[in-house]
This record gives C-alpha cells, sequence and structure tokens, in this order.
C-alpha cells in the first residue's frame, strides 16, 4: 500500500476542488449571461476565485513545511517527471490565474466592493484607476489562462483515472 498525504493536505486538496469546480465554469458561462444577471456571478466567481489563491498560498506553506510522501518505487521516471511538471504549473496557475482577475477587475473599474465584495461583505482596497487598455490585455491572460487550466487538469484527472483503472497502483488512494 502506498504511503499516502498527511489529513491537512488532504483537505487542502478537495477544498481547492470544490472551488475550482464552482469558480471555472461560472468564469465561462458569465458571458453568456444577460447583463441584468450579472452580477452574482461575478460576485461569486470572484470570490472562489481569491479563496482559490488564498488556499494555494497556505498549501504551499504547508507542503514546504511538511513535504509529501515519495512516489512508489515502480513509478517509472517519466512518469514522475509528468506528474511532478503537472502539479508545479497547476500551482503556478492556481495562484496566476486569481491574481490577473484581480488586476482585470480593477482596471475595468470593479474593485472587488458592494455588490462584489469579497465574501458578499468584505469590501476590498482598490488598488488602481480605471484603465482600459490594460484591463482588456490582463483579462485576455486571464481567458487564456482559464483554458489552460482545463488543459492541465485534464492531463490531472486523466493521470488519476489511468492510475487507477488501467496501472492499478494505488496512486489516487494517496489523496483520498
Ligand atoms: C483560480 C481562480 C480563477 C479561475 C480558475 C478563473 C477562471 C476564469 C475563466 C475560465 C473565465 C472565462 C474566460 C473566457 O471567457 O474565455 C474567467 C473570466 C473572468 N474572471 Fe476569472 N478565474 C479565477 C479567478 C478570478 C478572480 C479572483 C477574479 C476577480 C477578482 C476573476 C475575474 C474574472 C472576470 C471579470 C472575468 C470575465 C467574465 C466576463 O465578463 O465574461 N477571476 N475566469
Amino acid at each position: 500500500m502506498a504511503e499516502s498525504y498527511n489529513s491537512v493536505s488532504k483537505w487542502f486538496h478537495w477544498i481547492t476542488v470544490g472551488l475550482i469546480a464552482v469558480a471555472l465554469p461560472m468564469g465561462f458561462v458569465i458571458k453568456y449571461v444577460k447583463d441584468s444577471d450579472k452580477m452574482p456571478f461575478y460576485a461569486i466567481h470572484e470570490s472562489a476565485g481569491l479563496t482559490i489563491l488564498l488556499v494555494a498560498v497556505a498549501r504551499l506553506v504547508w507542503r514546504w513545511t511538511h513535504p509529501p510522501p515519495p512516489l512508489p518505487e515502480h513509478i517509472p521516471a517519466p512518469m514522475r517527471l509528468a506528474a511532478r511538471v503537472n502539479h508545479w504549473l497547476l500551482y503556478a496557475a492556481l495562484i496566476a490565474q486569481p491574481v490577473l482577475g484581480f488586476v482585470a477587475t480593477n482596471a475595468w473599474g470593479f474593485p472587488l466592493q458592494g455588490q462584489t465584495a469579497y465574501l458578499g461583505f468584505i469590501d476590498l482596497p482598490k488598488i488602481m484607476e480605471k484603465n482600459v487598455p490594460l484591463a482588456e490585455a490582463v483579462q485576455a491572460a486571464h481567458n487564456t489562462l482559464g483554458w489552460a487550466i482545463v488543459a492541465l487538469l485534464a492531463v490531472h484527472i486523466g493521470a488519476a483515472v489511468f492510475h487507477q483503472a488501467i496501472r492499478r497502483d494505488g496512486t489516487l488512494l494517496r489523496i483520498v
């Protein structure tokens, strides 16, 4: 039986899954929602997204102070490398994406205040004046990274299914 992650790491992982399950699809659908109904979508997307940033930072601090169990010996070197690259790209994306979203909303002139306050009641400071060219550039990066996250998750989930259903090596059970 492969050695498991500690229970705090497991919680961090599954809380992140829950938050991504909210933030990612909502980000994609906002543009299809009619203007008069958009506000709750922005509010939920932005609060869930910013919470992902807080969880990702706390999770990395925890990981640094509590290193994860090594991968079992039978996992071949190319697979280990692929897992490492996928995991670090996911961490980087889960930090960069909320930062880009936060800068974009500020540059659009809609800081997280009032109807889009963090968690519905915490007004965050506005970090800049409205700047539409900057907003367009940062929003484009946010949208592109949104698709990159979909690709990274497809690899991540595909690998979990591969380990569980085909190699049957217990890798998935390390995190549940
Ligand atoms: C990890 C966290 C986040 C993820 C995965 C995420 C993902 C996405 C995705 C996939 C889109 C749609 C892209 C497209 O239309 O092609 C989007 C749009 C957007 N996101 Fe995020 N986002 C996150 C965090 C944030 C945060 C923290 C904010 C603001 C504080 C934010 C603000 C926005 C805005 C304003 C849009 C444009 C919605 C529209 O009007 O169409 N996002 N996001």
